[in-house]
């Protein structure tokens, strides 16, 4: 639409890949109504082979839709895509991969039991495969030679449930590249990684481009899309309203045309005045899945007015921790207080009642229930309790209500209580989900990722919030894997490695390459403690 700017194709000399400068992929006027919807309005956008192109939105502005478009999962309403200068008709993925063009979805589609060479190999035809799908010893060897190629750094013999998630990313681009993938389009993949796996993924985007792959990646994060990508393009409203050399992008204007309003990028608050403690947190130990000690004796203490970070690398205990603060795990050892009362062995309905929220890490499996409506979910956790309910009757007319005032104060869209948690995008479901734990009128808040997959004036929105929770006397204790989301936020900052803390930090004094050495498990020289840990 307005403000496309021509690129001058790839600066890498594109060895292999030909044809420098032709435009790989060609969205042609694509509009896709939903009912009730337009997700995409008449957009026009065009990637140059070998660049990395970013796409921006807000939550709800047709990033994914549009991907899917391009991935054959859906059929546009209107508007070709065109790939390699020929218009395409993608019934399903399976013809856009054909076409050359792959995606990595956020939620992974890996078989965890199944090794990392299996997984790459797996659901090809074996006539497509040469023989090599009853070739063990000649499927590894692809992948190995992939692998080898692309810079990649995977044990084609791991099995994906030993491996973290930023290799099991890989895995899933190795998939793609396996299958003769020259345009790969991921969605949201840097929001489960650390900024250090980040580092690498981007790394792996060069690598991809100077060999002639095209990549589009959508993401929340505006320097991501600025430091990786060749080109970048803004959605608003299902629109593209700008596409823009990144050179000569700078945050604010992306924060505007996103938004189409200026927006503050920085937290600014009050110093705390923290009270009576809240939760209390003693000794505690945590199996996981496997019976593996996730959490490994564990002591910390939240008081009122207080937010209380944990950082760390993802699978270091974090979300067996706050699994078995909120009651959806049993504690080995240890216990668990809140005001004071032991709840360690009481449920998870107990500790709602007891006045505690809980926005999970993942909204889909827990925060809500995908095929039911807004209204329903609004209830979800207080469908027991008054005003929603009593005598075991539910009032629908209250919970209509308090549906609508979520939706209304955390500006989810569509603003239709009827819909189906399922047909929101990404972002809106996890404004709800917040929106709703917020409500709760909470002694204790236990936020995991709360601004996963939440766009940029949303996310300035939560900050908000949890400040204001603050500052109102509540306790939060925070998870991120947002390093400048849990240092703006917190009072107190602890550090997970392997289940145990290594160290609780002053999160205004502390720098980012310090927390960058505790988050692998070493002491940074400088002294930044603010207290003993437990171990
Ligand atoms: N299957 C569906 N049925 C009905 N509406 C849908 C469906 N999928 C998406 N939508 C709607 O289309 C619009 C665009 O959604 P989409 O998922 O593409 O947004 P997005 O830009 O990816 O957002 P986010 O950043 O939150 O992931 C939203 O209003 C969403 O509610
Ligand atoms: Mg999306």
């Amino acid at each position: 639409m307005s403000d496309s700017t021509d690129t001058s194709g790839p600066t890498t000399g594109a060895p292999g890949g030909g044809g420098a400068g032709s435009v790989a992929v060609h969205l042609d006027g694509i509009t896709k109504r939903f009912p009730g919807v337009v997700a995409n309005d008449d957009v026009d956008l065009r990637v140059e082979r070998g660049t990395v192109h970013a796409l921006l939105g807000e939550n709800g502005a047709g990033k994914t839709t549009l991907m899917n478009v391009l991935y054959g999962l859906y059929e546009p309403s209107e508007g070709r895509v065109v790939v390699d200068g020929d218009p395409r008709e993608f019934d399903s993925p399976r013809d856009a991969i054909d076409a050359g063009v792959g995606m990595i979805h956020q939620h992974f589609m890996l078989v965890d039991p199944m090794t990392v060479t299996e997984n790459i190999t797996l659901g090809n035809e074996p006539e497509r495969l040469f023989g090599l799908a009853v070739d063990r010893d000649r499927a590894r060897e692809a992948v190995v030679d992939l692998s080898e190629r692309y810079g990649f750094d995977v044990d084609p013999d791991a099995r994906i449930e030993d491996v973290g998630v930023g290799v099991q990313q890989r895995v899933e681009i190795l998939k793609a590249l396996y299958r003769g993938a020259d345009v790969l389009i991921l969605d949201e993949p840097t929001a489960v990684l650390t900024p250090q796996e980040v580092e690498e993924l981007f790394g792996v985007f060069e690598e991809l481009t100077a060999q002639g792959k095209t990549i589009i990646f959508i993401t929340h994060k505006l320097r991501e899309a600025m430091t990786a990508a060749d080109d970048i393009t803004v959605l608003r409203g299902g629109e593209n309203v700008g596409t823009l050399d990144a050179a000569d992008a700078t945050r604010e204007r992306l924060a505007e045309l996103m938004v189409g309003r200026e927006v503050l990028l920085d937290v600014d608050r009050a110093a705390a005045t923290p009270g009576e403690t809240v939760l209390d947190v003693r000794e505690l130990v945590v199996g996981d899945t496997r019976g593996v000690r996730a959490v490994d004796d564990v002591s910390l203490s939240v008081r009122e007015g207080e937010v209380f970070g944990i950082a760390g690398v993802d699978g270091n205990g974090q979300a067996e921790l706050v699994e078995a603060v909120a009651g959806l795990r049993d504690a080995d050892a240890g216990s668990v207080h809140l005001d004071g009362t032991d709840v360690t062995d009481t449920s998870r309905r107990d500790r709602v009642d007891a006045g505690m929220a809980y926005v999970p890490e993942d909204r889909q499996e827990r925060g809500l229930v995908m095929d039911f409506d807004l209204v329903s979910n609004g209830l979800l956790g207080s469908q027991h309790a008054r005003p929603f309910a009593e005598n075991g009757r539910i009032d629908w007319e209250r919970a209509r209500e308090h549906a609508e005032e979520i939706v209304a104060e955390y500006d989810v869209r569509p603003a239709d209580v009827d819909a189906l948690a399922e047909s929101l995008s990404g972002g809106n479901q996890q404004k709800f989900v917040v929106g709703r734990e917020f409500a709760r009128d909470p002694r204790l808040v236990v936020a995991s990722h709360p601004t996963r997959g939440v766009d940029v004036g949303s996310t300035e929105f939560i900050h908000d919030r949890i400040s204001e929770l603050r500052s109102d006397g509540r306790a939060v204790l925070l998870v991120s894997s947002k390093l400048d989301e849990v240092q703006s936020l917190s009072d107190r900052l602890a550090v997970i490695y392997e289940g145990s803390f290594v160290d609780v930090v002053d999160p205004e004094a502390v720098t980012e390459e310090q927390l960058g050495l505790l988050m692998a498990g070493e002491r940074p020289d400088a002294d930044v403690s603010v207290e003993e840990v437990s171990r």
